[in-house]
């Protein structure tokens, strides 16, 4: 017997042997992996620290056992230890005097226990550790008090994770004693109000709030902050202080709140990504201008629970006061409802680079007047209510880096002329679901706003999208000069595509055809296809000329395929690795395709088991599992009925044949039976 058969079985062994060892009759073997100085014992079924590993031991995972409590003489044998890491056992508690012999631990996991349990005398062994520098308590169902008991003395912690707690409030005693405090995680937990909270942590560069109960930020003052994530909380304000000095804050992420303002940003400061995506966050200048009506609500008032009233002025309708936007170079502003952008607010930001405007209510864009900077790479104002973009070709030529531009899902008939042609670093350009035609040859020329779209020679543009645009012709020469490897023309259910495509042909990977009513196209110059979408089109057979591709997705859902030639399923089944076949009238008499696909391995059939076929009565069936016999001479119905009639015929026969034995006499049975049987048989 060849030994490489033996390898496999002794691989998968190899891990339950390891556990088993410790128990069994070898005591030498450790259930840990020795790597260097590290030991590595997760997932062992320990239910205490394991003895007898190496003195010099500088990290120790015991993660995912079932230790519940670490004794005082647990680490005796390590003083070496720097690393520890103890996640998702039963941890209850860690006696006092734990870490007597750990002097140089830097780094203690302890996330995902039930440190709730035993808080008191566990805050009394982490005091012993002078050196103590990340510290993770995440998932340990603690409350606020606990945690100010835990962390209290902890001096030189600089990483804290707290995530997945109880906590609700915080305030100044929460993290007095650490003022070597950098990074904080207090995501998920269910926090409604911080007082004063970080008011001893200088060092604080990174906080994150996200998922808790927030209502709002204001006198936000912490100038040292480089990251602040407050997503998924209920912020209706964001007002920092205004300080006159440069906060050091580079990523705000606000996303998924319910900010009705943008939100008050400090007046220096170098902020690089600001997320605001998913609020409710409009521009408010138009009510200003007529001034009067409005002046008796610009201060806020805040309160918190310990009744301290604040006044936080903030001058509401002015959109002039954004603070400092000047170093921001992504600015998610997706699903919000902005109708436009402030007089010089894009201006403001020389440094854009992504502009995400997807889902708002933006009705017109002047290029010209928004002055958007050189650095502009990503504009998308998708799914908007756009009927307009003006632009002069003096605008169009300092976008230069501008490479993904997404304009689907707008009311857009008309597009300045020339527009793509002007962009020459484009890569990208969704147009879909707008009223676009194109351009039949020169016609773009003529104005300056033209009611129809041309990209002739932008040899950069890779990928074009044109859904639902209600296209119905594209001219023959509309792609010459491109070099597409993505096309999309799926739903534009009256396209007519002649000879256009054609010069795509080898550059072309992706072909969008879905529910366009294409029927017979020859397929076979296009060496490079890898995705063909097809679907929709009421197809009755499959072009021949896919046999020469080398498809990896390809989806006919929805036609009128009856089969697919062997050939073609054969050669089609070694290459795909997705099919879509749903939604066909198949023959149920000629499911040879379907054997192969199912029999192939690489190939995934999406909704094999819903692919259907019909019998010559028309009855529809799963093609997965058929009986064979729905498809013999006369089909399973017609045998049916054969077996209906023939039932009684053969009842009445043998009742009267019966009858007739009985009335005779049973001699006579006995006759008959003898003679049949000497009868010599015919072969
Ligand atoms: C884990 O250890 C316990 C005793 O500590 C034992 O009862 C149990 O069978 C062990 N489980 C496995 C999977 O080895
Ligand atoms: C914490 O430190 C202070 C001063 O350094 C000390 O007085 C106090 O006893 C310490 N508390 C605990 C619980 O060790
Ligand atoms: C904090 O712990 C949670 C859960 O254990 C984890 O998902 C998160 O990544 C940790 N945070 C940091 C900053 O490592
Ligand atoms: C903010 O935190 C959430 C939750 O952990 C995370 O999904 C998101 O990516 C973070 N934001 C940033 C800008 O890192
Ligand atoms: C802000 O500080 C700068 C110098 O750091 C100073 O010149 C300026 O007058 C200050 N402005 C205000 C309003 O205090
Ligand atoms: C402010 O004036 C503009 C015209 O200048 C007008 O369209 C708008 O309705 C006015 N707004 C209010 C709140 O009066
Ligand atoms: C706005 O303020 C001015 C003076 O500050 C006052 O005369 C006017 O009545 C105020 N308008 C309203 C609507 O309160
Ligand atoms: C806040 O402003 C209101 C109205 O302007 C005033 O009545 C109140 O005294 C102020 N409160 C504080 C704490 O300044
Ligand atoms: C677009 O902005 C430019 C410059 O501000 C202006 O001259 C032009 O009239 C604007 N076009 C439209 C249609 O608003
Ligand atoms: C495009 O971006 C690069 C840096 O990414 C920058 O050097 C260049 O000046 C930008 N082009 C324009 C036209 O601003
Ligand atoms: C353009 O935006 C739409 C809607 O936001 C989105 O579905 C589509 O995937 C985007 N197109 C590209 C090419 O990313
Ligand atoms: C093919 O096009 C149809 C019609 O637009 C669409 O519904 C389907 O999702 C597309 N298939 C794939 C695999 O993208």
């Amino acid at each position: 017997m060849p030994v490489h058969s033996l390898t496999p079985i002794l691989l998968c062994l190899l891990p339950v042997w390891i556990i088993l060892t410790p128990g069994s009759c070898h005591p030498q073997l450790s259930p840990c992996q020795l790597i260097q100085r590290s030991a590595l014992c997760n997932n062992a079924n320990l239910s205490s620290v394991p003895s007898g590993l190496p003195h010099n031991t500088e990290e120790l995972q015991l993660n995912f056992n079932h230790i519940q409590t670490l004794q005082d003489d647990s680490f005796l044998g390590y003083p070496s230890l720097k690393t520890l890491s103890f996640a998702c056992n039963s941890l209850e508690k860690l006696e006092s005097n734990t870490f007597q012999n750990s002097k140089l631990l830097e780094s203690l996991n302890l996330a995902n226990n039930k440190l709730y349990i035993g808080y008191a005398e566990t805050s009394y062994a982490l005091k012993k550790l002078p050196g103590l520098k990340a510290l993770d308590l995440s998932e340990n169902e603690l409350h606020d008090e606990f945690v100010t008991i835990l962390l209290q003395n902890l001096t030189s912690i600089e990483y804290l994770n707290l995530s997945g707690n109880l906590l609700q409030r915080l305030d100044e005693t929460s993290f007095s004693d650490l003022h070597q405090l950098k990074e904080l995680d207090l995501q998920r937990n269910i926090m409604f109000e911080l007082d004063g909270a970080f008011n001893s942590n200088p060092k604080l560069q990174r906080l994150n709030l996200a998922f808790n109960y927030l209502p709002c930020l204001t006198d936000f003052h912490m100038t040292q902050l480089v990251v602040l994530n407050v997503s998924h909380n209920f912020i209706e304000w964001f007002i920092s202080n205004d300080l006159n000095e440069t906060f050091q804050l580079e990523t705000l992420d606000l996303s998924n709140n319910k900010l009705l303002f943008f939100p008050f940003l400090p007046s220096h400061s170098k902020l690089r990504n600001l997320h605001l995506s998913h609020n409710s966050i409009r521009f408010y200048d138009h009510l200003t201008d007529n001034g009067t009506s409005l002046n008796s609500t610009t201060t806020v008032e805040f309160y918190n629970l310990k009744n301290h009233m604040r006044n936080v002025t903030a001058q509401l309708w002015d959109d002039g006061l954004h603070g400092d936007i000047s170093s921001l170079e992504i600015l998610d502003l997706r699903g919000n409802q902005v109708e436009y952008f402030p007089v010089g607010f894009i201006q403001k930001m020389p440094t854009l680079s992504r502009l995400q405007m997807c889902t708002n209510c933006l009705e017109t864009l002047n290029l010209t007047s928004e002055q958007f900077s050189g650095s502009l790479y990503e504009l998308d104002i998708s799914n908007n209510r756009l009927n307009q973009i003006v632009s002069d070709k003096g605008t169009l030529t300092t976008l230069g880096n501008l490479t993904y531009f997404n304009l689907s899902l707008n009311f857009l008939e008309r597009l300045p002329s020339r527009l793509f042609s002007s962009l020459p670093s484009l890569r990208s350009v969704d147009l879909s679901y707008n009223h676009i035609n194109i351009c039949l040859s020169e016609e773009a020329e003529i104005s300056t706003d033209s009611a129809c779209v041309d990209w002739k020679n932008v040899v950069s543009l890779g990928q074009l999208y044109l859904k639902g645009c209600n296209i119905k012709i594209i001219p023959s020469a509309a792609f010459t000069g491109l070099l597409l490897t993505h096309l999309e023309l799926s739903d534009n259910p009256r396209l007519i595509i002649q000879q256009s495509i054609q010069t795509l042909s080898r550059t072309l990977q992706h072909l969008g055809l879905g529910n366009t009513h294409i029927q017979d196209f020859d397929f076979s110059l296009f060496t490079s296809l890898k995705f063909l979408n097809m679907s929709q089109n009421s197809l009755a057979h499959l072009p021949p000329s896919l046999l020469n591709l080398d498809l990896e997705v390809l989806d006919l859902r929805d036609n009128r395929l009856s089969t697919i030639p062997s050939g073609l399923a054969n050669a089609l089944a070694t290459k795909l690795h997705i099919v879509f076949l749903t939604g066909n009238p198949f023959n149920c008499c000629q499911t040879e395709w379907f054997r192969t696909f199912e029999t192939t391995k690489t190939i995934n059939v999406v909704g094999l088991s819903d692919i259907e076929c019909e019998d010559p009565l028309r009855e529809t069936y799963r093609v997965q599992g058929l009986q064979p016999s729905v498809c013999s001479e006369e089909s399973g119905e017609s045998i049916f009925w054969y077996i209906l009639l023939f039932v009684p015929l053969c009842f009445s026969f043998v009742g009267i044949s019966i009858i007739a034995v009985l009335t005779f006499k049973p001699k006579m049975l006995q006759k008959s039976i003898k003679k049949r049987c000497l009868k010599p048989t015919s072969y």
